[in-house]
């Protein structure tokens, strides 16, 4: 498995694996252009040609905030989430990031497995955040140093 920046190119295999993610913000290919073109930041895991996960993040003054992170159904529970985490987490140090910080759907127990193992609290819940289906969103964070 690699880990390497998002391009433009890998923009359409990111798409099918959101498509089968409904617990993930669904964003346009325009959105993942945004992040190749380096409007914010993202990596992929890519397995030979096939792309297997991708995460996306962003630096809020001195926090890391992770947007969108999904890894391919059928590749789960093999360390790739835990990989793009930690490629994010690695360059939130080049900017002495304090905490890291994302929402979650409250149903997402798998991914708060997946946060709760590395550290990260749910610090908030925001009602009703968001929709199709409605539901509230639970804010979770890490401290980093
Ligand atoms: C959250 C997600 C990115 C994790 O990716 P991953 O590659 O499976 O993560 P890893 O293999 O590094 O970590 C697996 C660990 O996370 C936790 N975990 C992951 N899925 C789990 C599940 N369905 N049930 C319980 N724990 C789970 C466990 O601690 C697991 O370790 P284990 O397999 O030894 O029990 C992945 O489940 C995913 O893409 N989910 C759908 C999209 C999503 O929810 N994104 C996050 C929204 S912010």
């Amino acid at each position: 498995m690699t880990i390497r920046a998002l391009q433009s190119r890998d923009v359409e295999a990111i798409l099918a694996i959101q498509t089968a993610c409904p617990e993930i913000a669904q964003w346009t290919a325009w959105d993942y252009d945004r992040v190749a073109r380096g409007e914010m930041a993202g990596w992929i895991a890519e397995n030979g040609a096939e792309v297997t996960g991708f995460v996306v993040a962003r630096r809020l003054s001195n926090d890391l905030e992770i947007l969108n992170f999904a890894v391919e159904l059928n590749s789960r529970r093999e360390g790739i989430g835990a990989a793009l985490l930690g490629e994010a987490l690695q360059w939130a140090q080049t900017f002495q990031a304090t905490s890291a910080m994302l929402e979650v759907r409250a149903s997402n127990l798998a991914a708060l497995r997946f946060y709760e193992r590395h550290k990260f609290e749910v610090v908030g819940r925001r009602p009703r955040y968001y929709t199709a289906p409605v539901e509230d969103a639970l804010l979770l964070t890490a401290t980093l140093r």
